[in-house]
């Protein structure tokens, strides 16, 4: 390689049409999903404040919403359930309710837009009286989920999804087996082309705190890092994404994203399946909340840090900034 003045490497630079057919790296609107929480009601679109421009929707306006991103180009959402009070319990059977708000959005997305893929999140923390990711046991005064009875649990939501029409159900509670128990359940039901997004690898984060406000799922003691990884365990990754591809997983996460790009790099290297990137809750009110204060440009921050997350190694990115992303790309 010549050195300088040979070589200038500002000379690509020079001129934005240069500058574009150079971006080898680039976003699209096809591998966007957009996060979409939905609870009983009608008419309902109650602004979640710690996520400017995210609503907790009712059915109806989640069909409105989701109807204008199909518009703006977006080709999928997943689907959050918020649970009314007096339906949680201590074991979360709302979730696996066949006419609860997600089996039910469910329904009428994949009749009015049969287009969408519909991806639902599989979990108990929106559904338990306690916010915990799955039934609690007492071991000698130590609360803490119970794996294998969350398995039937968990199961049970993925069959009621399917059964409601979704293309793809996606464990997120962290659970050792979740995969194979739900991929063995669909196929039994006859549901083998329903699809499994797994979290497989899902860090114990400070970042969710505004997704737990949105979903009304804060726990009501302890915290999840009995199930969620510790992310200084960075090589836990890989052995569970390893486990979760064996067990049946179609597309595999790595949750949160922008600060574990080493990890979605490292997972893009080692395996071959299409991998998901979750920019979580708190990162996209981190970059809000900068923006309000005039602190950063928000519409040039997003799209820096989503390409970030792409340019890693992610082939799908949920984003709460999916449907301004699609304009602006
Ligand atoms: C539930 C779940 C969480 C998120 C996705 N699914 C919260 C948690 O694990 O506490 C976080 C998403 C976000 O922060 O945007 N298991
Ligand atoms: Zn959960």
């Amino acid at each position: 390689m010549s050195e300088f003045p040979t070589r200038r490497l500002r000379r690509l630079r020079t001129s934005l049409p240069l500058r574009e057919m150079l971006a080898s790296v680039r976003l699209s609107r096809d591998q966007l999903i957009a996060p979409l929480f939905v609870r009983e009601g009608q008419g309902t679109a109650n602004p979640i404040p710690s996520m400017p421009g995210q609503f907790q929707f009712s059915a109806d306006t989640a069909l409105q919403t989701a109807r204008r991103w199909a518009d703006a180009g977006l080709l999928a959402v997943l689907l959050f359930g918020v649970t009314e009070p007096n339906r949680k319990d201590a074991v979360g059977s709302e979730a696996w309710n066949d006419s609860a708000a997600v089996q039910r959005l469910t329904r009428e997305l994949k009749g009015a837009l049969p287009q969408m893929v519909v991806i639902t999140d599989v979990c108990l923390c929106e559904y338990t009286d306690h916010g915990h990711c799955g039934t609690i046991t007492d071991r000698g005064g130590r609360r803490d989920v119970d794996n294998d009875a969350t398995l039937e649990s968990l199961a049970k939501i993925a069959a009621s999804h399917a059964r409601a029409g979704a293309d793809i159900v996606a464990p997120s509670a962290m659970m050792d087996g979740q995969v194979g128990a739900i991929r063995s359940t669909l196929d039994n039901e006859g549901f083998v082309n329903t699809g499994i997004l797994s979290y497989a690898v899902k860090f114990a984060s400070s970042m969710y705190g505004p997704f737990r406000d949105a979903a009304e799922s804060t726990t009501q003691f302890g915290d999840r890092r009995t199930y969620q990884m510790d992310y200084r365990a960075v090589r836990q990754a890989f052995t569970e994404a390893a486990a979760d591809i064996g067990q049946g997983a179609d597309i595999i996460m790595v949750k949160p994203a922008a600060t574990y790009l080493d990890v979605i790099a490292e997972v893009r290297r080692r395996f071959d399946v299409p991998l998901a990137a979750y920019h979580v809750s708190g990162e996209y009110a981190a970059l809000h909340a900068a923006a309000g204060n005039g602190w950063l440009d928000l519409k040039d921050a997003a799209i820096e840090v989503t390409t970030a997350i792409k340019r890693a190694g992610a082939d799908l990115i949920i984003t709460y900034f999916a449907e301004q992303l699609a304009g602006w790309l």
